[in-house]
């Protein structure tokens, strides 16, 4: 577990950001859909720390935004064409554009384009409520007292850690400053390497979000991890660690299918990983509780259906009511809960019920710890405004990482 000390919290090194260039590494990695941002609370959680660097000189703020290939060299705006380190994986950077990624690569300045962070650019000053300038590369010369790099992972060097990168980065300024709680799990040139670099604080809400979830872990014995989400794969640590510790175990959507195709039910032509399930066998546990009632979409109609009911042709795409009650009773037993990850295909009305549900009757337990993490339940509870009703944290795997390993990049030796 990582124990903050004061000597690299911001709030207490006012007089060691004064006057000087600060670098801070936050992660405005949102959804940005239909010229939206779906989930603001990312950006608008680094405002006390924006408030409170505003003595420094200079401030240069550094994110990601999707997962670019490198298409930038550090020392000019050149372009990298030679083919890239990094697969083009799915991105959130803008899902409008329908730019093929593979094409982009033979195009890589529409490339650049998709990912840019210029775009986002407007809507982070209105929420932050400052003026921020734009640096295209690193040679840019920053004209305002808050200015935004362009998406870091577009530069070569940050997703292979490269020191070379990560000295050049540094140059930039005097001192950094850690506001990114949420990519905290990759080991890349501004999170690992840029604190050996340069002296570096943490941010309000990195302090905030740590020790939201050294609480999880101090009291692990009375916990509930609600799970959702697609892949059960990337959890599984997690799941592991829970199982012999916590109270309960709640899977749902994608996760809970897995498991139950691998314990032999039928689940339909339901979203599953098939090359986990062996491992999935090896699982047993009463204090892992699944859904067992369904909504199901068979030829466009959606019908209801108990499990042992699915047919081949049924997709699963919520939970039903049934379920929710037996969790419900589960969950008025538990001190504290984490929750991350739909349980249904909430991006189609038909199926954020239970979802919706599930979260409502969370956030009107009495005298619970409910921690709500990761980018897509986020933007859900905004757009169903409960977001204030929970306590947040911004990351989706960087907290499943930090309550499975205990430890972050920004940390390690
Ligand atoms: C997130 O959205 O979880 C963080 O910004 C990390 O993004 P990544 O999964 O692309 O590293």
């Amino acid at each position: 577990m990582i124990k903050l000390k004061k000597e690299k919290l911001l709030r207490f090194n006012q007089d060691k950001i004064k006057d000087k260039d600060v670098l801070v590494r936050v992660d405005f990695n949102v959804d940005f859909v239909k010229g939206k941002i779906l989930d603001k609370y990312r950006i608008l959680s680094i405002k006390e720390t924006i408030n409170f660097l505003k003595t420094a000189k200079r401030v240069i703020l550094i994110s990601h935004f999707g997962d670019p290939p490198s298409l930038i060299n550090m020392d000019s705006e050149r372009i990298n064409t030679d083919k890239f380190i990094h697969g083009l994986n799915g991105s959130k950077a803008d899902n409008t554009d329908n730019i093929n990624p593979y094409k982009s690569v033979q195009n890589p300045y529409k490339s650049v384009n998709k990912y840019s962070l210029k775009k986002i650019l407007p809507l982070i000053e209105k929420l932050l409520e400052i003026k921020i300038g734009f640096l295209k590369n690193l040679n840019s010369k920053p004209k305002e007292k808050f200015n935004l790099l362009e998406n870091i992972r577009l530069f070569k060097g940050e997703k292979e850690c490269d020191l070379n990168f990560a000295k050049k980065l540094s140059s930039l300024g005097e001192v950094s400053v850690f506001e990114a709680f949420s990519v905290a799990h990759r080991k890349h040139a501004s999170v690992y390497l840029l604190p050996k670099i340069l002296p570096t604080y943490y941010g309000f809400n990195f302090e905030k979000e740590i020790n939201l979830l050294n609480k999880v872990l101090k009291n692990l014995n009375s916990s509930v991890l609600v799970l959702g989400g697609a892949k059960i794969s990337t959890k599984l640590p997690l799941i592991k660690k829970f199982l012999n510790k916590a109270r309960l175990i709640i899977l749902g959507g994608g996760l809970a299918n897995t498991f139950l195709k691998a314990k032999g039910f039928e689940i339909g032509q339901s979203l599953i990983e098939e090359d986990i399930l062996e491992e999935i066998k090896k699982i047993y546990s009463p204090k892992i509780l699944v859904p067992f009632d369904f909504y199901v979409l068979n030829k466009n109609k959606v019908f209801h259906r108990f499990l042992g009911e699915i047919e081949k042709e049924d997709k699963i795409y919520d939970l039903g009511e049934e379920s929710l009650e037996v969790f419900f009773e589960e969950l008025k037993k538990a001190k504290n809960i984490v929750f991350s990850g739909p349980f249904g295909f909430v991006e189609d009305q038909r199926f954020e019920k239970g979802t919706f549900k599930l979260l409502k009757f969370l956030s009107q337990l009495k005298n619970k710890f409910v921690l709500v993490g990761g980018g897509d339940t986020l933007a859900f509870l905004e757009k169903k405004k409960l977001l204030k009703k929970f306590k947040i944290s911004t990351g989706g795997g960087a907290m499943l990482y930090y309550l499975a390993e205990e430890k972050l990049w920004t940390e390690e030796k």
